[in-house]
């Protein structure tokens, strides 16, 4: 087969299921021989195990990474009109926050790592603001320690957002154990991902947890007393199954993908991509490999055409998408994060990945440069 035949995706899900597929069917199979489909002993095993793996004492299974945020704001109280930092870069957090009526106060990012910096999130906070939302960008870690003392400070909440960034380090703790409230998706193409929609939320505040517990279920502590107006929020048992099987191999996945990007960073180190990655602060996980890429549309369509499957997260910051052009915010106001929505360019970085493709990959974004 020709070179150019050769396709490589940007993830591969048939090829993850023939990995895990007997774990899955397992999971499943329990699940329907146990004719409970619906936060049942599968929802509080994965709950479990997640806690302890983040390293925190509380998770509390959801329908959505949206709707980790949006229940976690609601359990700290954030309430109509307060307002919550978000980066500007990070297009799928800022609905969640959304939802829960907070005011989004949106701050510029670091040119290097693309994540919030307590110099950026510092220049977004005013006297409205209650929380800041740290996102864990491509699987990359925030350095959470100055973010968490810079909240300390102000009387911030800190909440995490880890939906891409599950198992990252910073120092020898896990991404997501910072926070006052943390918050994953497991939607599928994250590096634990579902076989459809789930998320979690994670605290060590037991009060926080049962809160979370009240807003996910009609408000109910107890069936049919409900407390307030909750909403339906729930993680199927199915998922719950699929999560604690997937659970097992995510670290052994994570390894392979930084092995992966270590071998893009060396490759790259001489043609003008620069990766956005930085290796100090702890371990990524790479949910996605990111480099910045000048002439980005010529270079996708290269790629494309020597079979190299390419995303782009994200081609528009959050003030210049209509849903959000009524916070007032015009172009010029984040520099940093519009000049990366021109030109972020995400190749493929998956543990399912053979040498081939990513010979495939390394020889394709060289010989764009090399013309
Ligand atoms: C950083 C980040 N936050 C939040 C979300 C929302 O998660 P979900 O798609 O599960 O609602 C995503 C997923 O796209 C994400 O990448």
């Amino acid at each position: 087969m020709a070179a150019q035949e050769r396709r490589v995706p940007l993830v591969n899900f048939n090829k993850e299921y023939r990995e895990v597929g007997d774990e899955i069917r397992q999971a499943i199979d329990r699940v329907c021989e146990s004719g409970w489909y619906v936060l049942g002993e599968e929802v509080k095993g994965f709950e479990q195990e997640f806690a302890e793996y983040i390293g925190v004492d509380h998770a509390v299974g959801v329908a959505s990474g949206t709707d980790a945020i949006t229940l976690a704001l609601k359990a700290l109280g954030i309430k109509e009109g307060d307002g919550v930092v978000v980066p500007a870069n990070v297009y799928p957090s800022a609905f969640g926050v959304a939802h829960s009526g907070a005011i989004l106060q949106l701050a510029d990012v670091s040119p290097d790592t693309l994540n919030l910096t307590v110099r950026t999130l510092g220049k977004a906070v005013n006297e409205e603001t209650r929380a800041v939302l740290a996102v864990h960008l491509y699987g990359n870690p925030v350095n959470i320690k100055e973010v968490s003392d810079y909240c300390k400070n102000k009387g911030l909440f800190l909440i995490e957002d880890c939906a891409q960034a599950t198992g990252a380090l910073y120092g020898v703790k896990k991404v997501g154990s910072f926070g006052d409230i943390s918050c994953f998706s497991f939607y599928p193409t994250k590096n634990l991902g579902a076989l459809g929609d789930g998320g979690a939320v994670v605290t060590n505040n037991e009060q926080l947890a049962e809160k979370v517990r009240l807003w996910r279920m009609y408000g109910e502590k107890e069936r049919y007393e409900s407390q307030l107006v909750g909403h339906n929020s729930r993680l199927d048992e199915i998922q719950a199954a699929i999560l604690r099987a997937k659970l097992k191999h995510v670290d052994k996945w994570n390894h392979k993908r930084r092995a992966i990007a270590e071998r893009y960073g060396n490759e790259f180190s001489k043609i003008p991509v620069t990766p956005v990655h930085d290796t100090s602060l702890g371990k990524a996980v790479y949910h996605l490999f990111v480099v910045r890429a000048p002439d980005r549309e010529r270079l996708v369509g290269h790629l494309r055409e020597k079979g190299v499957a390419v995303g782009v997260h994200y081609p528009q910051p959050i003030h210049l998408t209509k849903s959000f052009a009524h916070l007032g915010y015009r172009l010029g106001d984040f520099p940093v994060s519009e000049e990366a929505s021109r030109l972020v360019l995400s190749l493929p970085c998956h543990p399912q990945m053979e040498e081939a493709d990513i010979e495939q990959v390394v020889e394709a974004v060289k010989s764009f440069y090399s013309k």
